[in-house]
């Protein structure tokens, strides 16, 4: 006999298959299913919401995913690169109004003059907040070496998106060159691990080519590799970029945003302890969406604090949310919103993963 819905979600181990038939659930099933992702946040992270504070310092990019408005080969991006003391601004910013952390994200760039200054930064941002921010990064693929010198510069946290965790998948969005390996990715997270940060991965949601049976193999993916930090989202098509051309066999993108909450909730049901973001994408397809996520299963939100000037020229994927706004209105419509969500802010607090503290103990 077949098991019910909700005797699925009862159980203690999902198997691939019922991670499927979560993720195709009916609409009249969806709801059992966030109640349940929500209770199992709520018992085991909270109210709380941690804030990390978002500096997009720089679009320059060496990489050419298929999917990004900003890849190297993208010839009408107005490229630009934050000043150190524009983005240490930003970072005494975050301080001055509790964040507890901050996220440095950028383009992808490997040479010696920009390892350099991400390790100065580093040192920098820890001396002007009194070591009491937390740092994540969010620089791509390393050498081993970069991320070791980064962690001991400071940051504790790296964020690498696996995009997906089928390498075939992972071959059709990228170029076929040796600067786009899935193996390389891998490789990278392993090292992330073995270093000692905590490690964040995530996924695209709604990918042309991109089956349930993937997105299961994700949601075991992070299990298996027993990540610390999730942040994943729906792929919402870019017309400068080659996968346009499928825009046509896409799911709907309202479709792409259910799903997303879907794996979010999975995710949370399958990872108790760890850290799930609210990603900025779901807010491209529905101003409500990352509150949405904040009420299903996730626990970070990462208001952007980029200054404004160069919003607009962050855009990985079109209709991104926030590109007109400044630091100071992000952090007051952040309260309103996450107090609407039923979630309580944590200011001047770190938010590390638990799942991270249970693992290193
Ligand atoms: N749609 C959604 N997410 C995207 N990203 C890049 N391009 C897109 C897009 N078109 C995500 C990738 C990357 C992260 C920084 O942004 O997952 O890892
Ligand atoms: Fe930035 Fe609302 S989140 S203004």
């Amino acid at each position: 006999m077949t098991e019910t819905f909700q005797q699925i979600l009862e159980k203690d181990q999902l198997s691939k298959e019922d991670i499927i038939r979560l993720l195709q659930s009916a609409k009249e099933d969806e709801k059992a299913l966030f109640a349940k992702s929500s209770d199992v946040k709520l018992k085991h992270i909270g109210q709380n919401v941690h804030f990390r504070g978002l500096i997009e310092f720089s679009n320059i990019c060496k990489k050419d995913c298929l999917y990004c408005g900003i890849r190297a080969s993208n010839g009408k991006v107005n490229r630009y690169d934050i000043a150190d003391e524009q983005i240490l601004k930003a970072a005494n910013f975050a301080y001055q109004h509790k964040y507890g952390s901050l996220v440095l994200q950028s383009g992808e760039r490997t040479d010696p003059v920009f390892v350099d200054r991400i390790e100065n930064l580093l040192h920098e941002i820890k001396k002007l907040s009194n070591n009491e921010l937390g740092i994540t990064i969010s620089l791509g693929e390393q050498k081993r070496e970069t991320y070791q010198k980064w962690f001991d510069a400071g940051a504790h946290r790296y964020l690498l998106r696996i995009e997906s965790s089928n390498a075939e998948l992972y071959e059709k969005i990228h170029p076929k060159n040796q600067n786009h390996s899935h193996s390389t990715r891998l490789k990278c997270l392993q090292y992330l691990k073995q270093i000692g940060y905590q490690t964040g991965t995530g996924v695209m949601i709604g990918l042309p080519f991109q089956t349930y049976e993937d997105l299961a193999n994700d949601i075991l993916f992070m299990k298996g590799f027993d990540i610390d930090m999730v942040g994943m989202g729906p792929f919402i098509e870019h017309d400068q970029t080659p996968l346009y051309q499928y825009k046509d066999q896409l799911m709907s993108l309202s479709d792409r945003f259910r799903l997303s909450l879907k794996m979010i909730a999975v995710l949370r049901i399958v990872m108790k302890d760890i850290n799930i973001a609210a990603a900025t994408a779901l807010q491209a397809i529905d101003p409500l969406g990352r509150e949405k996520a904040l009420r299903i299963g996730a626990n970070i939100i990462m208001p952007n604090i980029t200054p404004t000037l160069e919003r607009a020229n962050y855009l990985l994927y079109q209709n991104k949310p926030c590109i007109d706004e400044g630091a100071e209105d992000c952090t007051n419509c952040m309260e309103a919103r996450i107090n609407m969500a039923d979630g309580k802010i944590a200011y001047g607090e770190w938010g590390d993963s638990q799942h991270f503290k249970k693992r290193v103990k």
